[in-house]
C-alpha cells in the first residue's frame, strides 16, 4: 500500500516515483481512496518538478487502465483515425474535418469533450443545433460509424475516469498547463478510444495552453513518444493560437462558420487547417494514398458537395436539424468599429475568449449553462486592412450590459498599426 503523503514529499523534493506508485496512486485516487487535498498537492509537485518519460508513461497507463477501453478498430474491421486539439479559441475543427473524412470513405468516431476554462469545446458547440444529442450509447456510437461513417459524442463516463477526476482538480488548482500532466490526459483517452493513428492539432500562443512554440515542441514530443509506447501513429501540427481560429467564436456561430466552411466559404486560416488536418487523417487511414492525394481528396470533398452531404446525414442521425436557420442567434448584434485607419497588427485570443466566456458561450463554474447563441464574430485578423469607423468584430449579445463590456474587451484585444504586420501561417510545424 502506498502512502500518499510520503509520495508527495519525495515528488516535491524531486524524486522520481516507481511506476507501480504511481498507478496505485491515480488508481485510488479513481476509486475515492484518495481525498482530492491529497491529489492536488501531489500535482502542484508535479507542476513545479515534472515527470521523467518513464513516471509520464506510467501515469498515462494507470489512466487507460482506471476505466474501460473501446477497439473500435475491432469493431469495424478498418484502421480507425482520429483527431484531438489541445484547445483554443473560435476552434470548431472537428466539425468541419469529420464530414470531410467520412465523405473521403474513412469513418470518423470521435468522443470530445466540453469547453474549459477560455477555451470552447466540441460538444458545447454541437449542442447548439437544436435536438442533436451527444449522448449515444457505446453501441449506437459504433453502430453510427460503422452505418454513416461519422459520429461525434460525449466521452461516456466509463472512459478513463482518472482524467475526469483529475482534470476537474487540475482546472480549479492552476495546474492544467503542465506539459506531462497535458500529454498522459490527451493521450490516455486517445488510446483507450482505440485509434490507430491519431492527428493532435496543437495550439500555440496566447489563446493555447501552450504559449510558445518549444512548449509546443515539447508537449508534441512528449506525445509522439506516447503514443509509439502504445503503438499508435500520431502526428503532431503545431498550429497559431495568437488569434482566434477563423471569425467566429461562440457555439452557434461557429457551427455555422463550420457549414459555411464545408461549402467552401470559409475564413482562409480555418480552411486551410481544415484541409490540412484532413488530409493528415486521410494519409493515416488504410486509403493507401499519400499526402498530396489526401489533400486532393479533401478538397474535392467541399468543392463536390459530399463534405455538406455527409455532416447533414451525420447532424439528422444524431437528431439534430442541420440547417442553418436553425441555429439559435442572439437578440442583440453591436458593431466594434475601428478607431483608426490602418492594419490589424494583433488580435490577441485570450481576451477574445474571455469576452465570448463572459458574455455565456462558456462556464465560468463546472455546472454553468452554456448560452449558445452568444460569442464574437472577428471580421478583420491580424494583416487586413481596415478604415476609420469601418466594422471590426461583431458581438452577438443577450443584452446591453453584457454586449458593451464585450465590446469594450474586444476592441482592447486589437492593435492596429500603420504598417501590415509579418504573415504568419496558420500551420507553425509538424512533427511525426
Ligand atoms: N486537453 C485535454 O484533453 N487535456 C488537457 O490536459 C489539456 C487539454
Amino acid at each position: 500500500m502506498i502512502r500518499p503523503a510520503e509520495l508527495i514529499e519525495r515528488k516535491r523534493d524531486g524524486e522520481e516515483l516507481r511506476p507501480d506508485e504511481l498507478a496505485e496512486l491515480v488508481l485510488s485516487y479513481t476509486r475515492g481512496d484518495v481525498p482530492d487535498y491529497q491529489v492536488a498537492a501531489f500535482l502542484m509537485a508535479v507542476y513545479f518538478r515534472g515527470l521523467s518519460e518513464a513516471e509520464t508513461f506510467a501515469l498515462t497507463d494507470a489512466m487507460v487502465r482506471s476505466g474501460e477501453t473501446l477497439d473500435l478498430g475491432a469493431a469495424l474491421g478498418r484502421r480507425v483515425v482520429d483527431k484531438h486539439s489541445t484547445g483554443g479559441v473560435g476552434d470548431k475543427t472537428t466539425l468541419a474535418v469529420g464530414p470531410i473524412v467520412a465523405a473521403c470513405g474513412v469513418p470518423f468516431g470521435k468522443m470530445s469533450g466540453r469547453g474549459l476554462g477560455h477555451t470552447g469545446g466540441t460538444l458545447d458547440k454541437l449542442e447548439s443545433i437544436p435536438g442533436f444529442r451527444v449522448e449515444l450509447t457505446t453501441e449506437e456510437f459504433v453502430e453510427q460509424v460503422r452505418e454513416l461513417g461519422l459520429a461525434i459524442v460525449g466521452q461516456t463516463a466509463d472512459l478513463v475516469p482518472a482524467d475526469k477526476k483529475l482534470y476537474a482538480l487540475r482546472d480549479v488548482t492552476a495546474t492544467v498547463d503542465n506539459v506531462s500532466l497535458i500529454a498522459a490526459s490527451i493521450m490516455s483517452k486517445k488510446i483507450a478510444s482505440g485509434a490507430d493513428a491519431i492527428v493532435l492539432d496543437v495550439k500555440v500562443g496566447d489563446g493555447a495552453f501552450m504559449k510558445t512554440l518549444d512548449d509546443a515542441r515539447e508537449l508534441s514530443r512528449e506525445m509522439l513518444a506516447l503514443g509509439r509506447h502504445a503503438g499508435r501513429d500520431v502526428v503532431c501540427v503545431l498550429t497559431d493560437m495568437d488569434q482566434p481560429l477563423g471569425q467566429a467564436v461562440g457555439n452557434a456561430l461557429e457551427v455555422r462558420e463550420a457549414l459555411a466552411t464545408l461549402r467552401g466559404e470559409g475564413p482562409p486560416d480555418f480552411a486551410e487547417l481544415v484541409i490540412g488536418a484532413s488530409a493528415h487523417l486521410l494519409s493515416l487511414s488504410d486509403l493507401g494514398v499519400d499526402g498530396a492525394e489526401a489533400r486532393r481528396r479533401a478538397e474535392q470533398a467541399v468543392a463536390d458537395g459530399s463534405a455538406v452531404a455527409a455532416y447533414e446525414r451525420w447532424i439528422r442521425a444524431q437528431g439534430g436539424d442541420p440547417s442553418g436557420d436553425a441555429l439559435p442567434e442572439a437578440p442583440l448584434i453591436r458593431e466594434v468599429f475601428a478607431p483608426r485607419d490602418g492594419y490589424v497588427a494583433r488580435l490577441a485570443a485570450l481576451p477574445v475568449g474571455l469576452a465570448a466566456l463572459r458574455l455565456g458561450a462558456g462556464r465560468r463554474a463546472k455546472d454553468d449553462p452554456v448560452d449558445h447563441a452568444v460569442g464574437i464574430v472577428c471580421k478583420r485578423k491580424r494583416g487586413d486592412e481596415v478604415g476609420q469607423g469601418e466594422p471590426l468584430a461583431e458581438v452577438h449579445a443577450r443584452d446591453d450590459a453584457s454586449a458593451a463590456e464585450a465590446a469594450e474587451a474586444v476592441l482592447a484585444a486589437y492593435e492596429l498599426g500603420d504598417e501590415p504586420p509579418e504573415s504568419r501561417p496558420i500551420v507553425l510545424d509538424t512533427l511525426s
